[in-house]
């Protein structure tokens, strides 16, 4: 055997001795507490309807875009999805890439150069941090959520400054104190760049994101907001300024070399922001959070709960998570483990995500089992 070969498979054998080997499941349970679609738009017929009837309504749709934007794959369609977008969001632009993750890594690479300073939560997404890995710039991290702690890394800061932080963390559900985060930036001069992935659909009004729920529009250099989570399709647009759009069409990488998106992709993405703002689904979300809470702490559960539709019953082993998801998912609940070294080791946990559609008999029947795990 090669050395790579037996690089590889001691690497896979680390995994398995750790319990930490991830697998590809197709396997299906019936009550869905696992999928980031908060409000059910993926499996709406509603949206489905209304996205047949655009396409039927547009001369010629190919399957595939045929190139990049900058080549053969842009459409006026495109442009126009942008800019209804970017108004829905109060900004004055934004650019459609073909995942978050692409949409992050394009932008913090492009934009922080040698000498310039990265600050981010000790928490943020793995693309946030892989976009600041590509760049020859100073990175910190920060104490989450700890204001003190990120200002003395402001303080050491050169450069231009870009701080990275995400507005409902997406494993915890915790929130972001982006009010004093944003006046700690304005301090500094920093740009602050937030991450809205799960905050679309669950804050402010119609789902607008907790930016717009702060009113914090124009203190943030740069939004982005995720088109896989509540609006139940895929894609992402990064919010701000005209120029900052320009700029990355110039030179985000993962927006230049990539084929655009499908047209399709880009119907479903606008008749989806139709329906978010047709009517403000919020306050039917924030009941079913409700629920849960107030179900969880009568049981007597000791487990966080936050106001985000991201719940966590943390474990303190891989093994020990895994098989409480074994025995829910027995049940019938889809709910998986997150184990290390995706969330740090004796943080592991279920990850409970909740949705328009969960009824509060499925919630109550989820805490029954949850309790007998104790
Ligand atoms: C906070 C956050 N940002 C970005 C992403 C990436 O978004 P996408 O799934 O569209 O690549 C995710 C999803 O995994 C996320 O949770």
């Amino acid at each position: 055997m090669n050395k790579t070969w037996q690089f590889i498979l001691h690497k896979l054998q680390d995994r398995k001795e750790k319990g930490s080997l991830r697998k590809l499941s197709t396997a299906l349970y019936p009550i869905d507490f696992c999928s980031n679609d908060y409000l059910g738009f993926a499996r709406s017929t509603l949206l489905q309807q209304h996205i047949t009837d655009t396409l039927s309504q547009i001369e010629h749709v190919p399957i595939g875009s045929g190139g990049s934007r900058l080549l053969s794959g842009n459409h006026f369609y495109t442009e126009e999805t942008e800019n209804f977008i970017a108004q829905f969001h109060g900004a004055e632009s934004g650019l459609i890439f073909n995942s978050g993750y692409d949409a992050n890594v394009g932008l913090i690479s492009s934009l922080a150069q040698r000498g310039d300073t990265i600050i981010s939560d000790e928490l943020i997404h793995a693309s946030l941090i892989d976009g600041a890995r590509l760049t020859h710039a100073n990175r910190y991290s920060f104490k989450h959520n700890n204001i003190e702690a990120l200002e003395a890394k402001l303080k050491i800061a050169t450069g231009n400054i870009y701080v990275l932080v995400e507005s409902v963390y997406s494993m915890d559900g915790d929130l972001a104190p982006l009010q004093e985060i944003s006046a700690c930036c304005k301090k500094y001069e920093a740009n602050l760049i937030v991450d809205e992935a799960h905050a679309l659909g669950v804050f402010g009004p119609y789902g607008k994101g907790r930016i717009q729920e702060l009113g914090l529009e124009k203190e943030v250099f740069a939004r982005v907001v995720t088109f896989g989570k509540a609006l139940g399709c895929h894609g992402a647009i990064v919010l701000g300024e005209a120029p900052l759009k320009e700029y990355l069409v110039n030179y985000a990488r993962s927006f230049i070399y990539t084929t655009a998106a499908p047209l399709h992709n880009i119907v479903s993405i606008n008749c989806a922001y139709q329906l978010l703002a047709s009517a403000d689904h919020t306050p039917w979300l924030q009941q079913t959070i409700m629920q849960y809470s107030n179900a969880l702490k009568s049981a007597g559960y000791r487990g966080l709960t936050s106001k985000s539709t991201i719940q966590t019953i943390r474990y303190q082993s891989n093994t020990t998570a895994k098989n409480a998801a074994a025995s829910l998912q027995q049940k019938g609940f889809d709910i998986r483990a997150i184990v290390s070294p995706t969330v740090p080791i004796g943080t592991e946990r279920l990850r409970i995500c909740l949705h328009i559609y969960n009824t509060e008999e499925e919630i109550n029947a989820l805490i029954q089992s949850l309790v007998l795990l104790k």
